[in-house]
């Protein structure tokens, strides 16, 4: 049988390279996911973080060897990896983003102590993807995903890949590739199961030769379970289903003595295909309206928690979008099961940044194809891989090469490459395309997809002026409704979902870019309604009155014109007690678009003039669905603060976020209230990460609570001058 360890406590850490000599009280005491070195949100220097450090942990085995292999899994570590155990070392593994392996077996003590020591380069190594050239990104170092202790039987699965076909029919078909090593010097027979739901359904034996790995095709036949509802996977209802497959070996007959091995995956049924005319999802047109994400985050870089990094999806499926592209390489596991789980589409790509390096550099990024697409290749969420190395120029060789790997190992889905400029070399399925022409969108080859737009054309920032806070909507709202009203086109993924942490080469100079619809702490810009304002009203009504309204914030002052951005049908406005008019989307503007946002203009309000609240009532079928008000004095009237979970498990590990915005009576931010915002950690085991006093703009942030390991309750305090403090309980179970 199988067990598998979390293997993610009791780790030492010393930032930089020692040896077995140092002694343990050097170190200190760390949980993974972990950074090398926690920074402030901005204004830090990008080489802080690139040094070796060294990781140790000393551990007994939880189940001896007893025959058994016994390996270390890694699910990322940035960026290169030397793995040391009781003294003997493995060769160096390259890459931060994808899994990796070793057998420690040979070397282990199974009743004594082991000392493993990780040596983790957080260089920007040119050797190694996406390095090598000016990269706009950062990715920080450590070991900031989970690593584990696996124990399998000699004879054990390595992979299961469920293929579904005709899954729009009556008769859909399931074909399983099941992956057994045999790491025996004798042959081996082996009995294998497999099934829906539950297990033992298919069954036959096989035999594997020494030193050897196989792969076997099950068919599964849907007929056999009649009472399992046959349900699509798709973005409203994502149903998943469990596969197990069991491998016996050794006296394969003899349920008692027989080794086993047993691996539990889910998959979906959903038909999803590029056309000339545009995306379909089971047999339905759907225009993609995505975003673009990395997974960075400030002051711990790339290492946060399961929790949040699943929590990323909800937000970007909450924002409107039905699609997120991984930019710009393999994303978190735990980001990708909840696309699955809630139906977020993915386009995922391999690491890389316009750089192409030399053969060996080549080499790691068809190795990461290939760990990319073997890793994630049941995620009914993930559509399409994306096998270029974004923006570089054409490679035939090395394209034709990274086209040939993917779809070797996956016929079922599509490749694409993204490109930012014209007629490129399409060795694709379907053409990636950044297109910064602010909306004049050229026909490409079809199917196409347009991969980026915005960014770094129009940076803005919570805190920037309003005028330029609205042209940031306006660039948004025009892209996706031409994008919509461009035959052909796919759909359209914005860059992107959040601001991030860049080199000096980009960004704002203090290492930001400010390209996000929403800033680093996930909470939203205006533009950011406007993916939000498209979805259908049954599943919500939106309405987001995109103005700070101050009377002197724009050139030659006013608020003229202003946009609203939302679903309903038409809104009435007020200022104070005078109805200022109706207003109703503008169709004209923005042709295509589901719900075009409203503009609202020839509000009389001059500089210096009596200036009142504002109101906005939102109308349906006549009948009032939604009113907002801005306050008129933008004086800070509360400090908001709460965590986004009641409740986190009190491992050491689980985190969540702390958000506190500054806001008038009707909960708008107030983007120039600039004051510093204190936290108290008052009582319970937790850890507040971030810093603090944290010195406020754009009227909204967030800092990170990361559980201890005592249960209880945690209480923590948030103070501003001249407001309410506001105390706040998280429960540690
Ligand atoms: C693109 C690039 C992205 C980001 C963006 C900014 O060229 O693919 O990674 O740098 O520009 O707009």
């Amino acid at each position: 049988m199988r067990n598998i360890v979390r293997f993610n406590h009791d780790w030492l850490y010393i930032p930089q390279a020692v040896d077995a000599t140092t002694p343990d009280s050097h170190f200190e005491s760390i949980t993974i996911p972990h950074t090398n070195k926690t920074l402030p949100w901005h204004n830090f220097d990008d080489q802080e973080y690139q040094f070796i450090s060294t990781y140790r942990k000393r551990f007994t085995l939880d189940y001896g060897i007893n025959g058994r292999r016994v390996y270390l899994d890694f699910d990322g570590v940035m960026q290169a990896t030397t793995v040391t155990i009781n003294g003997h070392t493995f060769p160096e593994h390259k890459g931060g983003f994808t899994p990796f392996s070793f057998d420690l077996t040979e070397y282990l003590n199974a009743e004594g102590e082991n000392l493993l020591e990780v040596r983790v380069d957080s260089n920007e190594r040119p050797d190694i993807p996406p390095h090598g050239g000016q990269v706009d990104y950062l990715v920080f170092g450590g070991m900031y995903r989970d690593v584990y202790l696996r124990y399998v039987e000699p004879v054990h699965i390595t992979n299961v890949r469920v293929k579904t076909f005709d899954v729009l029919t009556d008769n859909p078909r399931v074909e399983v590739d099941i992956y057994v090593t045999n790491q025996t010097s004798e042959k081996q027979l082996v009995h294998i199961t497999t099934g829906l739901e539950y297990w033992e359904a298919e069954q036959l034996q096989t035999t594997i030769e020494a030193s050897n790995e196989i792969k076997i095709s099950v068919e599964i036949d849907w007929s056999d379970y009649p009472d399992i509802d046959y349900i699509l996977w798709s973005l409203d209802k994502p149903k998943t289903y469990n596969l197990g497959v069991a491998v016996y070996s050794g006296d394969v007959d003899n349920v008692d003595t027989r080794k086993s091995d047993t691996s539990i995956v889910y998959f979906g049924f959903r038909e999803a295909e590029f056309k000339d005319d545009g995306f379909y999802l089971n047999g339905e047109k759907i225009f993609l309206r995505g975003l673009n994400r990395h997974q960075m985050y400030p002051f711990v870089g790339m290492a946060v928690s399961e929790r949040l990094q699943a929590r990323d999806a909800d937000i970007i499926k909450d924002m409107g979008c039905n699609i997120v592209r991984t930019s710009h390489y393999p994303q978190s596991k735990y980001f990708l099961d909840r696309c699955d789980e809630i139906g977020l589409l993915v386009f995922e790509e391999i690491p890389g940044w316009q750089h192409i390096g030399d053969e060996d550099w080549q080499d790691i990024s068809l190795r990461d194809v290939r760990a990319m697409i073997e890793r994630d290749w049941n995620h009914p969420s993930i559509i399409i891989w994306s096998i270029r190395i974004n923006e570089s120029w054409d490679n035939t060789e090395f394209y034709t090469k990274t086209n040939a790997l993917a779809r070797q190992l996956d016929p079922t889905r599509p490749t694409t490459g993204v490109r930012f400029f014209p007629n490129s070399e399409f060795l694709e399925d379907v053409y990636g395309f950044n297109d910064f022409t602010n909306g004049v969108l050229e026909p490409m080859e079809s199917p196409w997809l347009i991969t980026e737009y915005n960014g770094h054309m129009y940076p803005t920032k919570t805190f920037d002026n309003e005028e330029r806070q609205t042209e940031h909507v306006v660039r948004h709202a025009k892209i996706q409704a031409q994008a919509m009203n461009t035959g052909g086109v796919s759909g359209a993924i914005g860059w992107c979902a959040f601001d991030y942490n860049t080199h000096l080469d980009f960004g704002s100079g203090d290492r930001v870019c400010y390209h996000g619809v929403m800033d680093m702490w996930r909470q939203p810009k205006w533009a950011g309604f406007v993916y939000k304002s498209q979805k259908s009203r049954d599943e919500e009504i939106v309405m987001e009155i995109a103005t700070h309204w101050t009377m002197g914030d724009r050139a030659g002052g006013g608020n003229d014109p202003f946009y609203i951005l939302t679903n309903v049908e038409a809104v009435d406005v007020y200022v104070g007690e005078h109805h200022h008019g109706r207003f109703e989307p503008a169709q004209d503007d923005f042709p295509a678009l589901p719900h075009p946002p409203i503009k609202v203009t020839g509000l009389d309000l001059h500089w210096g003039g009596k200036f009142e609240a504002l109101r906005v009532v939102g109308f349906v079928d006549d009948k009032q669905v939604a009113e907002k008000f801005i306050e008129a004095d933008s004086i800070p009237r509360k400090l908001e603060f709460y965590a986004e979970d009641a409740q986190l498990r009190a491992d050491g590990i689980d985190m969540t976020r702390l958000v506190f915005k500054l806001t008038d009576n009707y909960g708008n931010r107030l983007p120039y209230a600039i004051q510093p915002v204190h936290f108290e950690l008052l009582s319970g085991d937790a850890e507040i990460i971030g810093e603090n006093p944290f010195a406020l703009v754009g009227g909204q942030a967030a800092l990170f609570l990361r559980a201890g390991q005592t249960a209880g309750t945690v209480r923590i305090k948030a103070s501003t001058p001249r407001l309410d403090p506001v105390e706040i309980e998280v429960e540690l179970a």
